[in-house]
């Protein structure tokens, strides 16, 4: 018998917003018609006209497991997800030991053997070229973040590194995702802005100049492979990015922090505003909008990344940077949407459609054969951080005003009603990436 009938839904197929009905068999939708007999279901759900959407898929978390697990966990992490209508996410390396050959691959996807939501996970870059063929092997899905300036982890390699990264990676045919920022410029400005123990200088030593100049320098290096920009913060990067996009196989992302907070943020948040790229001021937050409108930018992904609020609350030198955003990212955006800053069809796009296609994943489309991975649209409430699933115990948006989900269902079970993850531990899926060889999925 098929598993589950969603009734009485609103979906957005073929432009407009529509009455419909969705079947679900085996974990994949099998229907979408306006009316489905519900006779011969298992479960049915009533979705009292309330707005469905495909389950978000997070390109870019850091779920710091294996290594930093007070900070967050596979099993944590995943269910801030849940909660936050993200049902794939993708991990990145820079955790303990860093996902950086064969062998520590290997202990990330034993560590993410705890998630409730599908996942891939990123092989990371270093020096050490001759370990990026081994992981791709495994399964990875993509490479990076290549972090070009320093920052957690301290895994950020030279130009040369990177030039001959990319050809690697290229030859692979597989994605390089890049932390574009300089470190020349870095180094530069912290020399100059040393001593100055305004949270805001953090801005400062990292300006939209240094972001640009990465993009430029790995663009430089692009060739034929293709390059993903995690995210981009400065619409001067935009500008290039655009330009290159004529010539280059590139895409980008933005994170929703860049597109909530700006840097009068600073003042409300203190040091707990660290993140890298750091915050910008309105004008390049608008440019953002602005980009993620008009198509140069292709994905939100929330760059997740969890530390305690006591860890954050030292000197701004010293204070880790990252702040939590998987839980917060889809309510979030969905509020934007309410508010007249970007369309419905533009939020799909970008937290579903587009990264399912350009990291190639059988996901993020509500049509027959797809996995069954949806979200039930709640109406808007506050933040409060008192609420959240993340270890890291804080957000930066508390009290802001977001649309969560009420339901949360993946592979057409249901994960998270209301708040309360309804999950048995372990449940999520390692997504292998298409260089994986036969045998090797099975540990
Ligand atoms: O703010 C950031 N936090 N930027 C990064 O590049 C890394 C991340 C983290 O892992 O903490
Ligand atoms: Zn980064
Ligand atoms: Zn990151």
């Amino acid at each position: 018998m098929p598993d589950l009938i969603i009734k009485n839904a609103r979906l957005f197929i073929g432009d407009i917003l529509q009455p419909a009905e969705i079947a679900v068999d085996n974990g994949k939708i099998s229907s979408v018609k306006k009316n489905i007999d519900t006779k011969s279901y298992n479960e049915v759900i009533n979705a009292k006209s309330a707005l469905v959407l495909p389950g978000a898929i997070d390109v870019h978390v850091h779920f710091r497991d294996p290594g930093m697990t007070k900070k967050e966990n596979w099993y944590t992490g995943s269910c801030a997800a849940a909660a936050g209508g993200v049902t794939t996410v993708i991990d990145h390396p820079n955790t303990i030991p860093s996902t950086t050959d064969a062998e520590s691959f290997k202990k990330k996807l034993k560590a993410a053997r705890k998630s409730i939501v599908d996942y891939g996970i990123n092989a990371g870059v270093t020096a050490n070229l001759t370990t990026l063929k081994g992981m791709w092997e495994l399964g990875a899905i993509s490479f990076g973040e290549i972090f070009m300036a320093e920052s957690t982890g301290k895994l950020n390699i030279n130009e040369r590194t990177l030039n001959q990264a990319l050809a690697t990676i290229g030859n692979l045919g597989a994605t390089a995702c890049i932390h574009a920022e300089d470190e020349e410029i870095r180094q530069k400005f912290v020399h100059l802005l040393k001593g100055n123990l305004e949270p805001g200088s953090h801005s400062r030593t990292r300006p939209p100049l240094s972001e640009k100049t990465a993009v430029e320098k790995a663009i430089k290096h692009a060739g034929e492979t293709k390059l993903h920009f995690c995210h981009i913060s400065a619409g001067e990067s935009l500008e290039i990015i655009k330009n290159a996009k004529q010539v280059h196989k590139i895409t980008c992302e933005v994170a929703p922090h860049h597109l909530f907070l700006n840097t009068n943020d600073w003042k409300r948040l203190g040091t707990l505003g660290k993140m890298n790229p750091p915050l910008r001021d309105y004008r390049n937050q608008q440019s953002l909008w602005d980009g993620l409108n008009n198509g140069i930018i292709d994905i939100v992904a929330s760059d997740h990344a969890p530390h305690l609020e006591h860890e954050k609350m030292t000197d701004i030198w010293t204070a880790p940077a990252g702040v939590p955003g998987v839980e917060t990212m889809m309510p979030l955006m969905l509020m934007a949407v309410k508010r007249n800053l970007l369309t419905l069809k533009r939020l799909i796009e970008v937290t579903s459609l587009n990264p399912a296609r350009i990291f190639n994943l059988k996901k993020g489309v509500l049509a027959p054969g797809y996995d069954a991975d949806m979200i039930i649209v709640g109406k808007p409430e506050q933040i409060r951080k008192e609420k959240m699933h993340s270890r890291a115990g804080w957000t930066p948006y508390h009290g802001m005003k977001a649309m969560f989900p009420k339901l949360t269902i993946s592979r057409g079970e249901i994960i998270m009603e209301d708040a309360g993850i309804t999950a048995k531990r372990g449940r999520g899926r390692f997504i292998p990436g298409k260089g994986i060889i036969a045998g090797n999925d099975v540990e």
